[in-house]
């Protein structure tokens, strides 16, 4: 049974859970992004545990949550051009890859063998839990692997329902999409996912072009594996009209098509950032209306929407073959 702890508590929901870090359990903590399952990134047992309750394969390397740029550079080498992003944008939705830091502690089960470290500092009661706790915290998306992340205390509850997990709640998270990732390599930008943080914000502060990861990169993201983001129903992109029976996810003023039931709209004012919030919640209520099929409307190309079609694209491409 999960077992939700209310952030209007903060003294003793920040006790709590630094209690079960300590303890070597794995927490699930609220980020501006989305739900973390977080754990001490020091400790490997602790850290299997991540892996073993999401189920995830075990060459993807976590992101690093620090409180700060000191606990940063205890980690990871932050040259000038990370420095200046980290000051920018942390704490927020950016993660930076960056080399490991030779005096670092996290565990190899972090970095899985990289020689990079995915370094971000959360926005918010994640980043107290941080500073209270004194260590990083690896965390991955609180889902299950390959299942829509979650924004809701109550959506990691229904993740775990047979587990004895410590939830904090701290509301819906405002964001609602995971950080983007850039990996940088002496004064070089790589973008590994696209995210709240725009390559046009990036490349302002940074005054370097950003560039795009290739395929041939091998696995640098696993946001780059090809289902990742994926709902039960099947996904349907760029949808006009939609089958009887299926359900519909709508973006702007463009009304549902007759007979759609359920039906949702990411924003009706084509807001790209009231969109990104609702995205995997509206996933999810559609999903579990039971209909075979979700019938997702364009979103343009521009700003979020980016980053929104990027997880639409990995929703909707196929699965792989389930035990
Ligand atoms: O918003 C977020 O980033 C959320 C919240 C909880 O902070 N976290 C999240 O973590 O999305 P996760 O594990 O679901 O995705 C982390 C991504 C993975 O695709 C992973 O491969 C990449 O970050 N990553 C982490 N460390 C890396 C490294 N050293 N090199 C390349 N990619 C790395
Ligand atoms: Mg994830």
């Amino acid at each position: 049974m999960a077992y939700i702890l209310s952030t209007n508590e903060r003294a003793e929901a920040l006790s709590q859970t630094v209690a079960a870090l300590r303890n070597g359990e794995t927490v699930a903590i609220p980020t501006e992004t989305v739900y973390g399952l977080a754990a001490d990134a020091t400790n490997g047992l602790a850290v299997a545990k991540i892996f073993a309750q999401k189920g995830r394969p075990s060459f993807n390397p976590l992101i690093c949550h620090v409180d700060g740029m000191v606990m940063a550079e205890e980690n990871g080498l932050m040259n000038d051009l990370a420095s200046r992003l980290a000051k920018a944008f942390w704490p927020g939705p950016l993660t930076l890859v960056v080399p490991l830091h030779s005096h670092s502690k996290l565990h190899d089960l972090v970095t899985a063998g990289l020689g990079t470290v995915g370094l971000r500092c959360p926005k918010g009661f994640s980043r107290q839990i941080i500073s209270a706790f004194g260590r990083p915290l690896a965390a991955p998306s609180a889902n299950r692997s390959g299942r829509i992340s979650p924004t809701t205390a109550a959506h990691v509850a229904n993740e775990y329902p047979n587990e004895p997990l410590l939830i904090v709640d701290d509301g819906p998270c405002e964001v609602g999409l995971e950080s983007t990732i850039v990996k940088v390599d002496g004064d070089h930008l790589t973008l590994l996912r696209p995210g709240a943080i725009s390559i046009e914000a990036l490349e302002e502060i940074s005054a370097t072009p950003v560039r795009f990861a290739k395929s041939t990169d091998g696995i640098q993201a696993p946001g780059m594996m090809a289902s990742h983001y994926a709902p039960d129903a099947a996904v349907l992109l760029n949808c006009s009209s939609c089958a009887r029976g299926a359900a519909w996810l709508g973006f702007g003023n463009q009304p549902a098509p007759i007979d759609t039931s359920p039906s949702l709209n990411l924003s009706s004012s084509s807001n790209l950032t009231e969109a990104a919030a609702n995205l995997y919640s509206y996933l999810q209520k559609l999903d579990e209306s039971g209909a075979k099929t979700i019938c997702v409307a364009p979103i343009p190309m521009e700003e979020l929407g980016i980053a929104i079609n990027d997880r639409l694209t990995r929703a909707a491409a196929p699965r792989p073959e389930t035990p």
